[in-house]
Parts: C-alpha cells; sequence; structure tokens
C-alpha cells in the first residue's frame, strides 16, 4: 500500500539549510532559515541557558513523566511576560507546553476545528508552515494580503476581515515581527484591530514566536495584550526557539483564553487530548531551563540582556540596509521600519538564484531574508551583489 504515495516536495526552508552546507565558497551568506547569528556568525547557546542547564544536570532527580501538558512552571513562569501583571485576566488564560511555535499553531488550530471552526483567515505571505498545518488539519484557509505594495500593512483589508468574520471564522495575526515581511501594526493600528474584534464572532489565534526581537519585551506584546483585552475567548501560540535561542531543543506553549475561569477545564481537557494523540507530551529539557532561568533573578537579568543584544544588532543592520537607500532597482528603506529577523525583497526566481549562483547568497525563494545573516564583515558583499543582479 505505501508504495501508493507519491513523494512531496521538500520544504524549500529546511532544503535550503543543505543547499548552504554543502557549499564550500569561503564567502558564502546563509539569510535562509530563521536563526539569530552574532557578528561572527555564529548561533551560540546563550550564556543563561548554559547555566540554567547546568543546574537542571546538577538538580534534576528523575526524568518521569510529566503529562500532556509539560512542565506548567515553564507555562507560567512565561505569562507575565507575555499578559503582563494581570497574567491570567482575572483567572481565564491557561496553557500548556508545545513542541515549539509549529506544535502550539497545530494544536490552536485543531483545536479550534474541535469547537467547530470551519475557516481560518490570514494575511499573505505568511510564515509557510502556517498554511502547510491548516492543509494538514483540513480546514479552510482565506487568505488575504496582509501588506500594501509600498511596504505598510494592509490595515483597511484585515479590519474589514475581521468586522466580516461569521461564527465558524477564526483570525490568525503575527503578534510581532512578522515573518516573512517584518511588516507589523502600530499600535495605532493594534487598537483597531482589536476594537473590530471586540464586535466581531471571530476567533483570534495570536502567534508570537519572535517576543523581544523586535522592540522590546513589552513593546511586542502590546498587540495581543489589546486584543485579549477586548475579546471573550483567543488562542496564543508561543514560541521560545528564537528569544531562548532554543530552535532544535523545540520549546513552545499555547495558551488559551476563555469567556470565564469555569471555561477553561473544557477547553484544556480538549488541548490534553489532542497533544496526548498527537505527541503525548512536550519534550521536557528546553523548557525546564527557561523555567530555571526565569525563577532565578540573576539568570533572568543574563537572558533580558543577550536578548538586547540581539535586538540591536538586527537594529544596527537595518539601519545600514536603509542607509544604502536606492540599490539597484531596490529601495532597502523600508527594511528600516520593519521588525525581527525578516524582511522580504522583491527579487525575480532569476536573480535570487543568481544571487546563489554568482555570489554564493542563499534565501528563501520568496525573497525573504534572514536579518541575522548580516554582520560587518558580509554586508557590504550583500548590498553590492543586490547592486549587481538587479541592475
Ligand atoms: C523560519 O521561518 O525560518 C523559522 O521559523 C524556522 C522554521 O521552522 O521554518
Amino acid at each position: 500500500m505505501l508504495d501508493r504515495l507519491q513523494p512531496q516536495s521538500p520544504d524549500a526552508l529546511l532544503a535550503l539549510i543543505k543547499l548552504y552546507a554543502a557549499d564550500d565558497r569561503a564567502d558564502k551568506i546563509d539569510l535562509g532559515v530563521g536563526v539569530y547569528r552574532t557578528n561572527e556568525g555564529d548561533t551560540p547557546v546563550f550564556a543563561a541557558i548554559k547555566s540554567a542547564e547546568a543546574k537542571l544536570v546538577a538538580e534534576q532527580d528523575s526524568k518521569s513523566y510529566l503529562g500532556p501538558e509539560g512542565d506548567t512552571g515553564f507555562v507560567r513562569a512565561l505569562m507575565p511576560y507575555i499578559f503582563g501583571s494581570d497574567a491570567t485576566m482575572g483567572g481565564r488564560i491557561e496553557g500548556m507546553q508545545t513542541p515549539g511555535g509549529t506544535g502550539a499553531v497545530r494544536l490552536a488550530v485543531a483545536v479550534a476545528k474541535q469547537a467547530g471552526v470551519t475557516a481560518i483567515h490570514m494575511g499573505t505571505p505568511s510564515w509557510p508552515n502556517h498554511a502547510q498545518i491548516l492543509s494538514d488539519v483540513v480546514i479552510d484557509f482565506k487568505p488575504f494580503d496582509h501588506a500594501n505594495a509600498d511596504g505598510t500593512a494592509n490595515i483597511d483589508t484585515v479590519l474589514q476581515v475581521i468586522r466580516d468574520a461569521q461564527d465558524g471564522d477564526a483570525v490568525l495575526l503575527h503578534g510581532c515581527c512578522h515573518n516573512p515581511t517584518g511588516i507589523d501594526y502600530s499600535n495605532e493600528q493594534w487598537d483597531q484591530i482589536a476594537d473590530a474584534f471586540a464586535s466581531s464572532a471571530a476567533l483570534p489565534i495570536l502567534d508570537i514566536a519572535y517576543q523581544g526581537l523586535g522592540h522590546g519585551l513589552e513593546e511586542d506584546a502590546y498587540g495581543i495584550r489589546k486584543i485579549l483585552g477586548a475579546v471573550p475567548e483567543a488562542l496564543v501560540c508561543y514560541s521560545c526557539d528564537k528569544n531562548f535561542g532554543m530552535y532544535r531543543d523545540r520549546v513552545g506553549a499555547l495558551y488559551v483564553m476563555a469567556k470565564n475561569g469555569d471555561g477553561l477545564a473544557p477547553i484544556l481537557s480538549n488541548l490534553n487530548f489532542l497533544a496526548r494523540a498527537s505527541w503525548s507530551m512536550p519534550p521536557d529539557h528546553g523548557a525546564a531551563a527557561v523555567r530555571v532561568i526565569l525563577r532565578d533573578s540573576d539568570m533572568t537579568k543574563a537572558w533580558l540582556d543577550e536578548l538586547e543584544t540581539m535586538r540591536e544588532r538586527m537594529r544596527r543592520v537595518r539601519d545600514r540596509l536603509a542607509a544604502a537607500g536606492d540599490v539597484g532597482t531596490l529601495d532597502l528603506r523600508p527594511l528600516g521600519q520593519q521588525n525581527g529577523l525578516f524582511s522580504v525583497l522583491p527579487l525575480s526566481k532569476d536573480q535570487i538564484q543568481q544571487l546563489r549562483d554568482d555570489h554564493a547568497i542563499y534565501m528563501a525563494g520568496s525573497g525573504r531574508i534572514n536579518i541575522a545573516g548580516l554582520h560587518k564583515g558580509n554586508i557590504d558583499k550583500f548590498i553590492g551583489a543586490l547592486e549587481a543582479v538587479t541592475s
């Protein structure tokens, strides 16, 4: 029977990691998958994580099963960072650990479907795995344009989509550092979005995978806090893969806000059921390390400092790109206003291939670049190559 299967095309972003690794040109530049890199081009383990891991190894006394909800200490320790001082919204928010942000999105979509959601509206372009998850969970995907041609967020459309939504609709929004465009809503636009949700039938599904990499932990949470303050219920998908550098450890969480505290138990029982049937329980180590950090003020300070260093370095890269202004046919100025790891350059498939073949520069086929792949040692070469392929 298995010989009936038709091959799937490999995930383009993950395939790019292998193509880059196989290139032996010394001056190659990796702007593909979204991992943070230092000015030296490395992706080191955070010092705070190293300390937490050392403590864990010394003190952990069992690796016995936890349960589908994972490390609840981890889940709760994150909540003030995400939701602010009233971190449970009066006892209406609870969460569970998931295998990375992907696990959180998958669980959110699955539980939404179980609750009767039949269509999910989402701005495109988006992280390609969003659409793959919607297709795999078998739920109707209704795309709308996330951005305008001038590089601003298409606020009119998202407001219209939210206002027009019917019972059975959900709207999935990126909380900050939009992947792939880097184009976020301003605080005023988030206020409008929250107002639109307040009188809409739509269930908000908020995906926040890069908190702290835009303008700061608090600043980056503005939109989701605003929406949660305006709606009866919502799902929030969270990832620590980037802001704790835990990529391969798969550290994420899904939070649910119910209409009232009593409404949480049935939702959580469905989440537990779905998680048990999918991965039984999430991997422990990374979440335990994050919990250790967040319960220790020195380690927390070290983590916040590392996060700030990352954010500031990416801001300097963006400033340098924006200062280049017109490069060939491209205008790099908007990149200075965008946030997080990613921006999209309007390059053709041929130009992207030429950058790879002639200049050893690797980026996603959509023209998405990982800003953190650029540093003092390669940014001039990158700008020069853009000029060469677009002139
Ligand atoms: C990315 O978009 O590069 C990251 O979120 C990694 C991934 O899993 O796709």
